[in-house]
């Protein structure tokens, strides 16, 4: 059976409902899989998935550290496995800001993740600390649900797709270590 791991770090549900939502279309598109949905800090052992989905929420254009952490923990399997990556924090319409994320990038990069894909998130000001309220003041942020179901569901669609497709290529075994003699004359 193919297990899947998604695995979401947020601080105010947004980017849980999102992983929930993602989780949803993979077990509807892969039937036969077991999709496990997972806090990323208490994500363990990698060893019994097939494939692994995390997400973060963006605060002040960084992944919060329990996905940062989760990815840099276990690179090593993490680099093994197929990964999808995604992140929910553009607000308003048009979605701002577009950070550039170059540190999610470059982290996606260590484990040859197959993609990352950023949502629209979602910001009500009754959820957040006073500390967070006056950062959103100061920037102007705007405040509602700007979450895109669709492109959200669209992403799972393409990411079962690339779970479920054979992996592709002529595998060509690397020839015996020479033992020392050299076959130039
Ligand atoms: C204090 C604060 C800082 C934020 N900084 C960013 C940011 O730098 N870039 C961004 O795209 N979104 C930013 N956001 C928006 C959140 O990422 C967005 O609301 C997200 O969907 C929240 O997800 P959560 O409910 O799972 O925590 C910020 C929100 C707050 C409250």
């Amino acid at each position: 059976m193919t297990t899947v791991l998604v695995a979401v770090a947020g601080k105010h549900g947004a980017t849980a409902e999102i992983a929930g939502e993602i989780a949803d279309v993979l077990r509807h598109e892969l039937p036969a899989a077991d999709v496990e949905v997972r806090d990323a800090a208490d994500v363990g052992d990698l060893s019994r998935f097939d494939a692994v989905l995390v997400g973060s929420a963006i605060y002040m254009g960084r992944w919060l550290p329990a996905a940062r952490h989760l990815v840099e923990h276990h690179r090593a399997p993490l680099a093994a496995l197929p990964v999808w990556m995604f992140s929910s924090g553009p607000l308003g319409d048009p979605p701002r800001p577009l950070d550039d994320l170059a540190e999610v990038t470059s982290l996606g990069a260590t484990i040859t993740a197959r993609g990352h894909q950023v949502f629209a998130g979602r910001l009500d000001p009754a959820d957040l600390r006073w500390t967070e309220r006056l950062a959103v003041r100061a920037v102007h942020s705007p405040t509602g649900d700007f979450r895109d179901h669709d492109a959200v569901r669209a992403w799972a669609v393409e990411v079962a797709a690339g779970i479920r497709a054979p992996v592709t290529g002529t595998f060509a075994p690397v020839p015996p270590l020479s033992t020392g003699e050299s076959s130039i004359p």
